[in-house]
């Protein structure tokens, strides 16, 4: 039987990996930085497209054996027969880890230096969307009533909203890099403009997450008691407090940082502070996934 920690642990990456495959393809759509991201764009989709499907398959893999009680019995087949098709999630999981596959293989498929201005990097997008919309039909939100608006619908807006915040921030991350080793005005340049538009981005995706964690909230938390009295409530308010600490780090990027990106002297060292400050809010982001990870594996109080 997985134990409580590897199955968090698999949960941890697997979103991480759903998120950091949406948030790196929707990135050059308004964040457009020529082929400069080309290469390294296509190595982190393959490298999302595979991690995703192995801790997919082992997340099923450890469902099954909850479900059946122990692989020795039965045959595995007709165990996963009967998992995929006779279960009421089982064809939304078999849709997830098809378009975690499909991701892959348009990853493949990419032209190594010069993709993201053909129409691959829309389909790429696309498919990256499904796999985090065929997540919010998976878990606790599967079976989410009593919210004030839909909850499969509204989850879906959380996971596509906090994966373009939190797997934005690696492509981010590349062209501040990017700027930092060229040194010249035009690099500066493009990762000013970057983090200019990935801050616009960034408070439209904080506004979605804040209304669509509500809603899921209401549609799990039975009184603000539950909220401190229970495992779930903490869990959740752990979240919470990492969702705040990340939302202020990244406004001192912001309104503090990106103001001192001009003038190419203090311009670098505002720019080792920015790469500094944006590996920061990947670190909370990734926290608050661990927490998520943990979340969807206890009973919430509704
Ligand atoms: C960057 C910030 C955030 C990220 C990355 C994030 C991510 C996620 C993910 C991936 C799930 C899906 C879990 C699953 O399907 O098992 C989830 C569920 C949830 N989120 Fe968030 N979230 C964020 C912020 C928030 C905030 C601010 C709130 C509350 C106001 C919130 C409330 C919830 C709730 C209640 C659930 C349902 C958990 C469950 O029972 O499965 N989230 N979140």
């Amino acid at each position: 039987m997985p134990t409580f920690a590897i199955l968090a642990f698999v949960r941890w990456v697997h979103f991480a990996a759903a998120m950091i495959l949406f948030g790196s393809s929707l990135f050059p759509f308004y964040a457009p930085t020529g082929r400069f991201l080309d290469r390294p764009l296509r190595r982190i989709v393959i490298g999302a497209g595979v991690v995703g499907l192995i801790t997919g398959l082992l997340w099923v893999m450890f469902l099954l054996i909850q479900l059946v009680g122990d692989s020795e019995g039965g045959s595995t087949l007709e165990e996963l027969t009967a998992f995929f098709l006779d279960t009421s999630f089982g064809p939304t999981w078999i849709a997830h880890l098809a378009l975690f596959a499909l991701a892959l293989l348009v990853g493949v498929t990419l032209r190594r230096n010069s993709w993201t201005a053909r129409p691959q990097a829309f389909g790429l997008a696309a498919v990256a969307a499904g796999v985090l919309v065929s997540q919010a039909f998976i878990g606790h939100a599967a079976a989410a009533m009593g919210s004030p608006l839909p909850g499969p619908a509204v989850h879906a807006i959380h996971l596509l909203a906090s994966g373009a915040w939190i797997g934005g921030l690696v492509p981010l991350g590349l062209v501040l890099l990017g700027a930092r080793r060229a040194g010249d005005a035009h690099s500066l340049g493009r990762g000013r403009d970057a983090l200019r538009r990935f801050s616009t981005m960034g408070m439209l995706a904080v506004g979605l997450i804040i209304l669509s964690g509500v809603n899921n909230a209401l549609s799990r938390i039975d009184s603000p008691e539950s909220l401190v009295a229970t495992d779930y409530g903490r869990v959740l308010l752990t979240k919470v407090a990492l969702f705040v600490l990340m939302v202020a780090l990244a406004a001192i990027n912001r309104f503090a940082l990106l103001p001192r990106l001009s003038g190419r002297a203090c311009g670098s060292v505002a720019l080792d502070s920015l790469i500094r400050m944006i590996a920061a809010e990947e670190v909370v982001g990734m926290l608050i996934l661990a927490a998520v990870a943990i979340l969807g594996m206890l009973a919430p109080p509704l």
